[in-house]
Formats: C-alpha cells, sequence, structure tokens
C-alpha cells in the first residue's frame, strides 16, 4: 500500500479512535519495541524440535490461553437433541434446500434453544461447510420469510428501531450484504448459520444468562469469558452437523467476523474437528499482535467489553509487555490446517498490520510440521491475498464482511480442499 494513502486514511479514521477518553495509537513510529514469544520454546526455555514436541507444548501453550486470555472452559458434557423448524426444498430458486433447526442443549434440568440456519446445494455428493455466527439474528441473513425472527436478546440500536432488546420482522434480509448465500451455494459450498445471541446474549450480565445458566459453577479469575463461550457453541453446532448426512465433516470451515472471528479462532483451536478456520478482521483478542499496542488495546477491550475475556487477561491492562503469549501464537495453534486471516484498509481498530504479522510468526510451527505457512514478506496491495497454508488479504473499505472476502474464502477453500 502506498505510504501516502496509508496516511490519508490514518487522519480519517483518528476521531474514531479517541472515544470514551482513550487515545489509541495508529501511528506505526509510536508502537514500542517488543519482543514476541516463540511458540516453538518450552515454558522451561528448551526448543521444540519435532512435531512430537510440538504436541507437548501446543498443550501447554494452551494452557496459557485458557488461564490468561480466554478463560477456562466447563469440562461438563450437555444433552443435545435437535427438531426441525421449517424446511424449504427449493430455496433459491430451487438451487438448495434450506432449513431452520433447534438445537436444544440439556443439563442438570436447564436448558437453552439455539436456532440454526442451513442452506445446502442440491449436490449427489456431501459439500464442503462454513459455519459462521451472525450478528443479528438469522431472519436478518435472508429475506425467506419461514425463517423466524430471533426472540433472544439483541443490542437497542437507533438505526434500525430496536428500543427493547427484541428484533422484528421490519428486519429480516437487513444483513444481505455480509451473506452471500447464493454465491456460496452457487460454488458448492453449504452454509450454517446460528445468532450468537442464542448461546450468550452479548452483554456483562455476571454470566448468568445464555448457555452460563448450564454451567452454575463458581467462578474464578480463570473461569470463561463469552468468546469462549461463543466457541464452545460453534462445536455444538458441529456435534450437529456431524449427524446431517449431506455435509462432508471433515471440510467444515470455522469463519467468524470481529468479536465473532476471535470466537472462530479460539474455537479452531480447541475443535480438532474444524478442517479450515477463517478470521476476518478480528483484531485485539483475535488475530492481531497485542504487544504492537496499535488500535483497540488490551486495556480498552477489557473496559469496554468486560464480559468477553477471563479476569485474569485484565493484568495486562496497558502491560502488554507482560503477556506470556501472544496472538500469533493463538494462529499456530491451528497448525498444520489452513488459516485464512483478512483486513480491511480502513478498519486501523483491528490493526491489519498486526494481523499481518501474526500470519508471519506462526509460520515456523507451520513448518515444522511440514506445510509452506504464510508465503509472504511484505504487506500486499489491497485485493492481492498472499496464499499459503496460512492466506492474507487486505482489501479496501470498512470493518465488515462482504462478497470479496466470500470469493476469497471459497477461493481459499478450493485450492486447499482439491488437494486432499
Ligand atoms: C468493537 C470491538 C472489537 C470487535 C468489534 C466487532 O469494535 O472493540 O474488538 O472486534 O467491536 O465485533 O465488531
Amino acid at each position: 500500500m502506498k505510504t501516502t494513502t496509508f496516511f490519508a486514511i490514518l487522519l480519517l479514521t483518528s476521531s474514531m479512535l479517541h472515544g470514551q477518553g482513550f487515545v489509541a495509537n495508529i501511528d506505526e513510529s509510536k508502537i514500542p519495541a517488543y519482543t514476541l514469544p516463540d511458540p516453538l520454546i518450552f515454558n522451561n526455555g528448551q526448543p521444540v524440535k519435532n512435531r512430537q514436541e510440538w504436541k507437548i507444548r501446543r498443550v501447554e501453550l494452551i494452557k496459557i490461553f485458557e488461564n490468561e486470555v480466554y478463560g477456562k472452559t466447563p469440562a461438563g458434557k450437555v444433552q443435545l437433541s435437535s427438531s426441525l423448524l421449517s424446511e424449504d426444498a427449493g430455496a433459491l430458486g430451487g438451487k438448495a434446500v434450506r432449513r431452520e433447526i433447534q438445537l436444544r442443549l440439556k443439563k442438570d434440568g436447564k436448558e437453552v434453544l439455539i436456532n440454526v440456519l442451513l442452506f445446502l446445494p442440491k449436490s449427489v455428493e456431501k459439500v464442503p461447510l462454513f459455519l459462521a455466527y451472525n450478528f443479528n439474528g438469522n431472519h436478518t441473513v435472508s429475506k425467506d420469510k419461514d425463517i423466524e425472527v430471533t426472540k433472544s436478546w439483541v443490542r437497542n440500536n437507533a438505526a434500525s428501531g430496536i428500543t427493547d432488546n427484541k428484533s422484528n420482522e421490519s428486519l429480516r434480509g437487513s444483513d444481505l450484504s455480509s451473506w452471500p448465500v447464493s454465491e456460496i451455494i452457487g460454488r458448492g459450498f453449504g452454509v450454517a448459520t446460528l445468532y450468537y445471541g442464542d448461546v450468550d446474549p452479548d452483554f456483562d450480565d455476571g454470566f448468568q444468562n445464555g448457555i452460563n445458566s448450564l454451567f452454575p459453577e463458581k467462578r474464578d479469575s480463570s473461569s470463561w469469558g463469552s468468546i469462549a463461550g461463543w466457541a464452545w457453541g460453534l462445536s455444538r453446532v458441529m456435534d450437529y452437523l456431524e449427524k446431517v448426512k449431506e455435509v462432508d465433516h471433515k471440510q467444515v470451515i470455522v469463519l467468524g467476523h470481529s468479536r465473532l472471528g476471535k470466537a472462530a479462532l479460539w474455537a479452531g483451536v480447541n475443535d480438532l474437528r474444524f478442517a479450515m478456520v477463517i478470521s476476518n478482521e478480528s483484531g485485539c483478542g483475535g488475530a492481531a499482535l497485542s504487544k504492537r499496542i496499535f488500535g483497540e488495546t488490551v486495556g480498552r477491550i477489557n473496559s469496554s467489553f468486560p464480559h468477553w475475556f477471563c479476569e485474569n487477561f485484565r493484568k495486562y491492562n496497558n502491560k502488554e509487555e507482560n503477556l506470556p503469549v501472544d496472538q500469533h501464537e493463538l494462529l499456530a495453534l491451528l497448525a498444520p490446517r489452513p488459516l485464512y486471516v483478512c483486513s480491511a484498509q480502513e478498519d486501523l481498530w483491528s490493526d491489519p498490520r498486526g494481523e499481518f504479522l501474526s500470519c508471519i510468526a506462526a509460520s515456523p510451527v507451520y513448518r515444522l510440521l511440514g506445510t509452506e505457512g504464510f508465503p509472504g514478506k511484505d504487506f500486499p496491495d489491497l485485493q492481492q491475498p498472499v496464499i499459503g497454508t496460512i492466506g492474507y488479504h487486505i482489501r479496501s473499505g470498512k470493518h465488515a464482511i462482504n462478497l470479496y472476502d466470500w470469493s476469497c474464502f471459497m477461493n481459499f477453500a478450493d485450492l486447499h480442499f482439491k488437494k486432499q
């Protein structure tokens, strides 16, 4: 990217970044000197020399992320059952089957209901499938009248006319630009989505609602936050998808945008059934390096969203240098599975360059495991994906997920799945 363009964008977005008495750094020259921890060095200082040793190191690293960042996922199992809410065998002009399924998660006399919206291309073969949360309810993903308007808590939003934390009919199909379902189906992929608020409503209620009601254990400083809860929810949908005969269970791609990209990454780390992971502008606590202190910081995210991470993560507010891990190690924990990371030019809050550098720094682990890792060294131009086992692009425009992004994900999936 040209330096002048980069600085013009810095100026444009700087006003955005001065909220709540907090001034985010968006100046590369003000990034402090930092050292990234090496994923291939054990906690005791010894090097990780081969695949066998990486398996041991991987467990060590996951423990640090659990204790210090996302919190520990409770061990208890839930009982899962499903029922069909609606089906359209001739969806999208006859090209697809659309179903809405209700999952019932039960434990110790409590239950949580989650609605999954599924589109499958008409195909005689099992299909690869994208699994991703939506931000505003299944009814916002498509105009189809049979999709239920979510009954779960939604954030009030003047622009959408939501004032009582309830969604409504007028929002049907309001997120079509994030969900190019026809194109996805046209390229032979299935797509499953669910509202993240069904799993854990996104506000700080002291961990009472959503799936937290299934795990009433006493909490401590390493108990899970909502990101880990959302990640766990994705695995429960995978439990269900394993029973869907049209889906190729070895080709399920977990994908997420922004906060839901953070959740998709953590889901991919914890659940090896996800064959590919995609992070769209996941930023701080996602793909971006924390120690660069660029855009959103650890202190800022913990104060704006105190329920997202475990309490221990707050020890690193304004003290990123003390973090025992950084986010490239989260990416490394996905190795050797294909991983795609993408950023948007105007989304400095998510630190595009920090996401790119994270891909580079995760690569030694990919290479140790016999894959290419990330092939790039220089920050790419706009709309110029760099593709290896790790792929990356930065596109023009704002914080969002759009058809261009999805096209790149599908190209990446085609490339890697066809190789198998
Ligand atoms: C906020 C938050 C980010 C998050 C984003 C989103 O901007 O600070 O960390 O990724 O919301 O989820 O859209």
